[in-house]
Protein backbone atom coordinates (compact mmCIF):
# COMPACT_ATOMS: atom_id res chain seq x y z
CA UNK A 1 0.00 0.00 0.00
CA UNK A 2 1.46 3.73 -0.91
CA UNK A 3 1.39 5.99 1.94
CA UNK A 4 -0.52 9.47 1.54
CA UNK A 5 0.75 12.77 2.72
CA UNK A 6 -1.35 16.01 3.22
CA UNK A 7 0.39 18.60 2.23
CA UNK A 8 -0.96 22.29 1.97
CA UNK A 9 -4.32 21.57 0.66
CA UNK A 10 -3.75 18.50 -1.03
CA UNK A 11 -4.00 14.43 -0.39
CA UNK A 12 -0.33 13.56 -2.27
CA UNK A 13 1.42 10.03 -2.82
CA UNK A 14 4.05 10.33 0.46
CA UNK A 15 7.27 9.28 -2.53
CA UNK A 16 6.62 12.39 -4.56
CA UNK A 17 5.06 14.78 -1.53
CA UNK A 18 7.19 18.31 -1.41
CA UNK A 19 7.17 21.60 -0.31
CA UNK A 20 8.68 24.76 -2.05
CA UNK A 21 12.89 25.56 -1.80
CA UNK A 22 12.00 28.85 -0.35
CA UNK A 23 9.46 27.23 2.33
CA UNK A 24 11.09 28.97 5.97
CA UNK A 25 10.27 25.80 7.64
CA UNK A 26 13.50 24.59 5.06
CA UNK A 27 16.10 27.71 5.49
CA UNK A 28 14.56 29.01 9.17
CA UNK A 29 13.30 25.87 10.90
CA UNK A 30 10.65 28.52 10.86
CA UNK A 31 7.69 26.25 11.97
CA UNK A 32 5.97 24.16 14.83
CA UNK A 33 5.38 20.56 15.15
CA UNK A 34 3.43 17.77 16.79
CA UNK A 35 3.63 14.32 17.09
CA UNK A 36 0.15 12.33 17.98
CA UNK A 37 -0.29 9.27 18.80
CA UNK A 38 -2.87 7.00 16.96
CA UNK A 39 -4.36 3.70 19.01
CA UNK A 40 -7.32 2.14 17.18
CA UNK A 41 -7.25 4.32 14.27
CA UNK A 42 -8.04 7.25 16.54
CA UNK A 43 -5.79 9.78 18.15
CA UNK A 44 -4.44 10.43 21.58
CA UNK A 45 -5.35 13.27 23.36
CA UNK A 46 -6.14 15.52 20.33
CA UNK A 47 -7.18 18.18 21.88
CA UNK A 48 -3.85 18.95 24.42
CA UNK A 49 -1.95 18.22 21.27
CA UNK A 50 -4.33 21.28 19.51
CA UNK A 51 -3.58 22.76 22.45
CA UNK A 52 -0.03 22.79 22.74
CA UNK A 53 0.33 23.76 18.89
CA UNK A 54 -1.76 27.18 19.24
CA UNK A 55 1.07 27.91 21.83
CA UNK A 56 3.54 27.32 19.81
CA UNK A 57 2.14 29.00 16.96
CA UNK A 58 1.01 31.87 18.98
CA UNK A 59 4.56 32.08 20.67
CA UNK A 60 6.53 32.36 17.17
CA UNK A 61 3.35 34.38 15.67
CA UNK A 62 2.39 31.83 12.73
CA UNK A 63 -0.92 32.27 11.86
CA UNK A 64 -3.21 29.75 12.65
CA UNK A 65 -3.54 28.28 9.16
CA UNK A 66 -7.39 26.35 10.33
CA UNK A 67 -9.92 26.13 12.66
CA UNK A 68 -9.35 22.60 14.79
CA UNK A 69 -12.23 20.95 13.18
CA UNK A 70 -10.50 21.11 9.86
CA UNK A 71 -7.35 20.05 10.98
CA UNK A 72 -9.30 16.93 13.03
CA UNK A 73 -10.72 16.49 9.85
CA UNK A 74 -7.49 16.00 7.57
CA UNK A 75 -6.04 14.09 10.61
CA UNK A 76 -8.86 11.91 10.27
CA UNK A 77 -8.39 11.26 7.08
CA UNK A 78 -4.63 10.87 6.91
CA UNK A 79 -4.73 8.14 9.00
CA UNK A 80 -8.04 6.23 6.92
CA UNK A 81 -5.97 6.82 3.81
CA UNK A 82 -2.68 5.30 5.31
CA UNK A 83 -4.81 2.46 7.05
CA UNK A 84 -2.99 3.15 10.68
CA UNK A 85 -4.33 1.44 13.39
CA UNK A 86 -1.78 2.10 15.70
CA UNK A 87 1.20 4.64 14.91
CA UNK A 88 1.71 8.24 14.91
CA UNK A 89 0.47 11.52 12.86
CA UNK A 90 2.99 13.72 12.08
CA UNK A 91 1.82 17.73 11.67
CA UNK A 92 4.08 20.52 10.99
CA UNK A 93 2.83 24.32 10.11
CA UNK A 94 5.21 26.71 9.06
CA UNK A 95 5.42 30.22 8.04
CA UNK A 96 5.21 30.14 4.86
CA UNK A 97 7.00 29.93 1.76
CA UNK A 98 8.74 33.39 0.93
CA UNK A 99 12.22 34.57 -0.96
CA UNK A 100 14.58 34.26 1.66
CA UNK A 101 14.61 37.11 4.14
CA UNK A 102 15.18 36.79 7.93
CA UNK A 103 11.57 39.13 9.07
CA UNK A 104 8.22 37.87 8.82
CA UNK A 105 7.33 37.82 4.94
CA UNK A 106 3.80 39.81 4.60
CA UNK A 107 1.69 38.13 3.20
CA UNK A 108 2.95 34.46 3.12
CA UNK A 109 -0.12 31.54 3.90
CA UNK A 110 0.96 29.53 6.37
CA UNK A 111 2.39 26.30 4.99
CA UNK A 112 0.55 22.92 6.76
CA UNK A 113 1.73 18.85 6.57
CA UNK A 114 0.36 16.18 7.70
CA UNK A 115 2.01 12.42 7.60
CA UNK A 116 0.87 9.42 9.49
CA UNK A 117 3.16 5.88 10.03
CA UNK A 118 2.34 2.84 11.58
CA UNK A 119 4.40 2.30 14.32
CA UNK A 120 4.43 0.24 18.04
CA UNK A 121 5.02 2.24 20.77
CA UNK A 122 8.53 1.24 21.52
CA UNK A 123 9.51 -2.19 20.83
CA UNK A 124 9.36 -5.37 23.13
CA UNK A 125 13.00 -5.64 24.02
CA UNK A 126 12.65 -2.18 24.78
CA UNK A 127 9.94 -2.55 27.48
CA UNK A 128 11.07 -5.87 29.08
CA UNK A 129 14.79 -5.60 29.30
CA UNK A 130 14.46 -1.76 30.23
CA UNK A 131 17.02 0.78 28.11
CA UNK A 132 20.37 3.00 28.20
CA UNK A 133 20.55 6.17 28.55
CA UNK A 134 23.60 8.78 27.74
CA UNK A 135 24.11 12.38 29.16
CA UNK A 136 25.32 15.23 27.63
CA UNK A 137 25.50 18.81 27.95
CA UNK A 138 21.85 20.36 26.47
CA UNK A 139 22.92 22.70 24.01
CA UNK A 140 19.59 24.13 22.78
CA UNK A 141 18.36 27.30 22.63
CA UNK A 142 16.28 28.98 25.74
CA UNK A 143 12.92 27.70 24.55
CA UNK A 144 12.93 24.76 24.58
CA UNK A 145 9.49 24.93 25.52
CA UNK A 146 8.00 25.80 22.16
CA UNK A 147 7.61 22.46 19.60
CA UNK A 148 9.44 23.76 16.86
CA UNK A 149 11.56 21.83 13.82
CA UNK A 150 14.93 23.33 15.14
CA UNK A 151 16.07 20.70 16.51
CA UNK A 152 19.72 20.44 15.58
CA UNK A 153 20.85 19.57 18.90
CA UNK A 154 18.03 17.43 19.68
CA UNK A 155 19.36 15.36 16.57
CA UNK A 156 23.27 15.52 17.42
CA UNK A 157 22.07 14.06 21.11
CA UNK A 158 20.26 11.37 19.95
CA UNK A 159 22.88 10.38 17.29
CA UNK A 160 25.28 10.95 20.49
CA UNK A 161 23.27 8.21 22.24
CA UNK A 162 22.97 6.05 19.21
CA UNK A 163 26.49 5.73 18.67
CA UNK A 164 26.81 4.96 22.39
CA UNK A 165 24.48 1.88 22.26
CA UNK A 166 21.61 3.84 23.97
CA UNK A 167 18.32 4.28 23.84
CA UNK A 168 18.35 8.17 24.34
CA UNK A 169 20.05 11.26 25.47
CA UNK A 170 19.21 13.12 28.75
CA UNK A 171 20.86 16.28 28.20
CA UNK A 172 22.04 18.31 31.01
CA UNK A 173 21.85 21.88 31.71
CA UNK A 174 24.78 24.41 33.26
CA UNK A 175 23.80 24.00 36.81
CA UNK A 176 24.02 20.26 35.99
CA UNK A 177 20.36 18.96 36.00
CA UNK A 178 18.88 16.52 33.40
CA UNK A 179 16.85 18.72 31.45
CA UNK A 180 14.52 16.27 28.74
CA UNK A 181 15.99 13.60 26.19
CA UNK A 182 16.21 14.15 22.89
CA UNK A 183 12.81 13.68 22.19
CA UNK A 184 11.13 12.60 25.49
CA UNK A 185 10.93 13.78 29.27
CA UNK A 186 13.00 12.06 31.84
CA UNK A 187 11.98 10.44 35.16
CA UNK A 188 13.20 8.92 38.50
CA UNK A 189 11.61 7.06 41.07
CA UNK A 190 12.92 7.52 44.56
CA UNK A 191 13.75 4.87 47.00
CA UNK A 192 10.88 5.93 48.97
CA UNK A 193 8.24 5.65 45.74
CA UNK A 194 8.24 9.45 44.88
CA UNK A 195 7.98 9.62 41.10
CA UNK A 196 10.17 13.15 40.51
CA UNK A 197 10.69 14.84 36.87
CA UNK A 198 11.30 18.15 36.20
CA UNK A 199 8.97 21.35 36.18
CA UNK A 200 7.86 22.80 33.01
CA UNK A 201 9.58 25.71 32.01
CA UNK A 202 11.29 27.19 29.45
CA UNK A 203 13.86 24.40 29.54
CA UNK A 204 11.90 21.49 28.75
CA UNK A 205 9.19 20.51 26.14
CA UNK A 206 5.92 20.10 28.18
CA UNK A 207 5.14 16.72 27.39
CA UNK A 208 1.72 16.07 26.61
CA UNK A 209 2.50 12.26 28.00
CA UNK A 210 4.30 13.78 31.22
CA UNK A 211 1.57 15.77 31.86
CA UNK A 212 -0.81 13.11 31.53
CA UNK A 213 0.67 10.73 33.34
CA UNK A 214 1.55 13.02 36.47
CA UNK A 215 -2.22 13.09 36.22
CA UNK A 216 -3.15 9.27 36.26
CA UNK A 217 -0.63 8.38 38.73
CA UNK A 218 -1.67 11.29 41.12
CA UNK A 219 -5.52 9.68 40.56
CA UNK A 220 -3.77 6.29 41.52
CA UNK A 221 -2.54 7.73 45.06
CA UNK A 222 0.71 7.46 44.03
CA UNK A 223 3.38 10.46 45.11
CA UNK A 224 4.44 12.66 42.15
CA UNK A 225 7.38 15.45 42.89
CA UNK A 226 8.07 18.22 39.94
CA UNK A 227 12.10 18.87 40.92
CA UNK A 228 14.58 18.51 38.62
CA UNK A 229 17.63 15.85 39.71
CA UNK A 230 21.34 15.47 38.06
CA UNK A 231 22.54 12.26 36.45
CA UNK A 232 24.28 11.14 39.75
CA UNK A 233 20.55 11.27 41.47
CA UNK A 234 18.90 9.35 38.71
CA UNK A 235 21.81 6.73 39.01
CA UNK A 236 21.00 6.12 42.49
CA UNK A 237 17.61 5.98 42.07
CA UNK A 238 14.96 3.03 42.67
CA UNK A 239 13.92 3.34 39.26
CA UNK A 240 14.18 5.77 36.07
CA UNK A 241 11.86 5.94 33.10
CA UNK A 242 11.07 8.20 30.25
CA UNK A 243 8.13 9.36 28.20
CA UNK A 244 6.87 10.55 24.93
CA UNK A 245 4.08 9.97 22.32
CA UNK A 246 6.06 7.56 20.54
CA UNK A 247 6.92 5.17 23.22
CA UNK A 248 4.62 5.96 26.14
CA UNK A 249 6.40 4.57 28.97
CA UNK A 250 9.99 3.42 28.54
CA UNK A 251 12.18 1.70 31.52
CA UNK A 252 15.34 3.25 31.79
CA UNK A 253 18.07 0.87 33.44
CA UNK A 254 21.57 2.21 32.83
CA UNK A 255 22.91 6.13 33.29
CA UNK A 256 26.18 6.28 31.13
CA UNK A 257 28.05 3.70 32.85
CA UNK A 258 25.86 3.28 36.33
CA UNK A 259 23.34 0.40 36.37
CA UNK A 260 20.01 1.59 38.03
CA UNK A 261 18.77 -0.57 41.30
CA UNK A 262 19.17 -4.50 39.93
CA UNK A 263 19.46 -3.14 35.94
CA UNK A 264 15.71 -4.25 35.97
CA UNK A 265 12.74 -2.03 34.61
CA UNK A 266 11.01 -1.05 37.80
CA UNK A 267 7.68 -2.26 39.41
CA UNK A 268 6.60 1.44 39.68
CA UNK A 269 7.70 2.29 35.95
CA UNK A 270 5.50 -0.96 34.86
CA UNK A 271 2.48 0.00 36.61
CA UNK A 272 2.80 3.80 35.37
CA UNK A 273 3.23 2.63 31.62
CA UNK A 274 -0.08 0.33 31.77
CA UNK A 275 -1.83 3.19 33.68
CA UNK A 276 -0.83 5.15 30.57
CA UNK A 277 -1.99 2.69 28.29
CA UNK A 278 -6.05 2.29 30.04
CA UNK A 279 -5.82 6.11 30.37
CA UNK A 280 -4.78 6.34 25.87
CA UNK A 281 -7.30 3.28 25.40
CA UNK A 282 -9.94 5.09 27.19
CA UNK A 283 -9.32 8.27 25.76
CA UNK A 284 -9.81 7.18 22.42
CA UNK A 285 -12.91 5.62 22.85
CA UNK A 286 -14.57 8.14 24.10
CA UNK A 287 -13.53 10.42 21.23
N1 LIG B 1 9.06 14.13 20.89
N2 LIG B 1 10.88 16.49 24.98
C1 LIG B 1 11.25 16.62 23.69
C2 LIG B 1 12.46 17.41 23.36
C3 LIG B 1 10.46 16.01 22.68
O1 LIG B 1 10.79 16.13 21.39
C4 LIG B 1 9.31 15.25 23.05
C5 LIG B 1 8.42 14.61 22.03
C6 LIG B 1 8.99 15.14 24.42
C7 LIG B 1 7.78 14.39 24.90
O2 LIG B 1 6.59 15.07 24.58
P1 LIG B 1 5.24 14.30 24.28
O3 LIG B 1 4.95 13.46 25.45
O4 LIG B 1 4.26 15.39 24.08
O5 LIG B 1 5.46 13.48 23.04
C8 LIG B 1 9.79 15.79 25.35
C9 LIG B 1 8.26 13.70 19.77
C10 LIG B 1 7.52 12.45 20.03
C11 LIG B 1 9.18 13.61 18.57
O6 LIG B 1 9.76 14.62 18.22
O7 LIG B 1 9.29 12.54 17.99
Amino acid sequence: MSRIAYVNGRYVPHKVAQVHIEDRGMQFSDAAYEVIAVLGGRLVDRTLHHDRLERSLSELAIDRPMRRTALDAIFDEVVRRNRVSEGIIYLQVGRGASPRNHAFPVGARPSVVVTARRAAPASAAALTEGVKVVTMPDLRWLRRDIKSVSLLPNVLAKQTAVEAGAFEAWQVDADGYVTEGAQSNAWIVESDGTIVTRPESNAILSGITRRRLIEVARAEGLSVVERAFTPTQAAAAREAFLTSTSSFVVPVVQIDEAVVANGRPGAITEQLRSLYIDFARADVAAA
